[in-house]
């Protein structure tokens, strides 16, 4: 049988598609991008109105029926209320109507799930940097735990938001990596590791007030906030006593922090992995994947529990397949 993902949490709508063997046929990726940010409400309708041509697409690509499909599964949170709300009605719909199973899964895990599938990882420490997440976790004790988390915002939007007020499209982080390149003058900014926890709004505040050239903010705004990262996570490393640290979120696309987490790593001989750009950000793939491994171990939705979880969080579930 075919396996069939949809993710939807903020502004990507994800198709994926698999088999059963974890061979990805396609991962078809939908973003809603405009100038000024994400509008849920905006974010949801676009998810609407690219649904059937995205499933359309994504089963071209696999070339296989609707008939193949034997199992939907689809992002049950967290995220955005509207976007969530599109498309677990969509995979509602596909579910009853092909007469397949249902899987709810959650979108944090399925970035680790995915690691482990695409990766040589098996049990690694991720750090989880997009737009509206930024975590560490790792798997303990049954479930996946939350080592450290941001306090206010996720890496991603703060980036975002200082790109929006300094005339940057969105998404603004690959133009900030962009910039930092030409910038070489450290600038003071609120270093914010608590505990394991960190924190992005004062930097964010501090940069926006700053009157240094934007190069050199850029480069500064990298250096802080990805150092802190780092940080988090080399000590979640050494207190879970685990050797591999896997990259997942958009944020983990810059080349920055990835350098950063590798020299980390392999000053404690640990490795580094990230999955291939189009599996580390927001994808449909990850979400079928991580179903599947759910529904292979006993674990289906009915759909009288398949309300979405807009604050769903990572140690909430039972991780029961691993
Ligand atoms: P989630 O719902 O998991 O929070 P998301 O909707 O933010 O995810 P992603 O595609 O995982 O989606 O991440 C998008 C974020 O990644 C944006 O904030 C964007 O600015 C940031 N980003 C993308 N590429 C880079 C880069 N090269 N450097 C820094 N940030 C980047
Ligand atoms: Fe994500």
């Amino acid at each position: 049988m075919y396996i069939l993902g949809l993710e939807g949490t903020a502004h990507t709508l994800g198709v994926g598609i698999l088999d059963e063997d974890g061979a990805v046929l396609a991962n078809l990726l939908n973003t809603y991008s405009p100038e000024e940010g994400i509008h849920p409400r905006e974010a949801a309708n676009h998810h609407a109105r690219k649904m059937l041509p995205a499933l359309e697409e994504a089963m071209q690509t696999a070339d296989i029926q609707p008939s193949d499909i034997g199992l939907v599964s689809f992002s049950q949170g967290p995220g955005l209320g509207p976007c969530l709300r599109t498309v677990a009605t969509a995979a509602r719909a596909l579910s009853s109507s092909l007469d397949v199973p249902l899987v709810g899964v959650n979108h944090c895990i399925a970035h680790i799930e995915i690691g482990r599938l695409t990766t040589p990882c098996d049990d690694p420490v991720l750090l989880y940097a997009s737009g509206g997440n930024t975590q560490v976790i790792a798997f303990t004790r049954g479930r996946y735990r939350v080592f450290g988390e941001t306090l206010d915002i996720g890496i991603g939007n703060m980036l975002d938001k200082f790109g929006r007020e300094n005339g940057m499209p969105f998404p603004a982080g690959p133009v900030i990596e962009k910039k930092a390149k030409d910038g070489d003058s450290l600038i003071s900014l609120p270093y914010s590791v608590k505990g394991m926890d960190v924190s992005f709004s004062g930097i964010l505040t501090a940069a926006l007030k700053s009157d240094a050239e934007l190069n050199d903010l850029c480069f500064s705004m990298q250096e802080v906030c990805f150092a802190m990262l780092t940080e988090v996570t080399e000590r979640a490393l050494a207190h879970t006593r685990k050797e591999e640290v896997l990259l997942g979120g958009g944020v983990a696309r810059n080349e920055r922090l990835r350098n950063m987490v590798e020299t980390m790593a392999e000053e404690r001989g640990a490795a580094a992995y990230a999955p291939p750009g189009p599996l580390c950000v927001d994808n449909g793939a990850m979400i079928g994947w991580t179903g599947y491994l759910m529904y292979r171990a006993g674990l289906t939705t009915p759909i009288e529990k398949s309300a979405v979880m807009q604050n769903y969080r990572t140690d909430d579930v039972d991780v029961i397949w691993r």
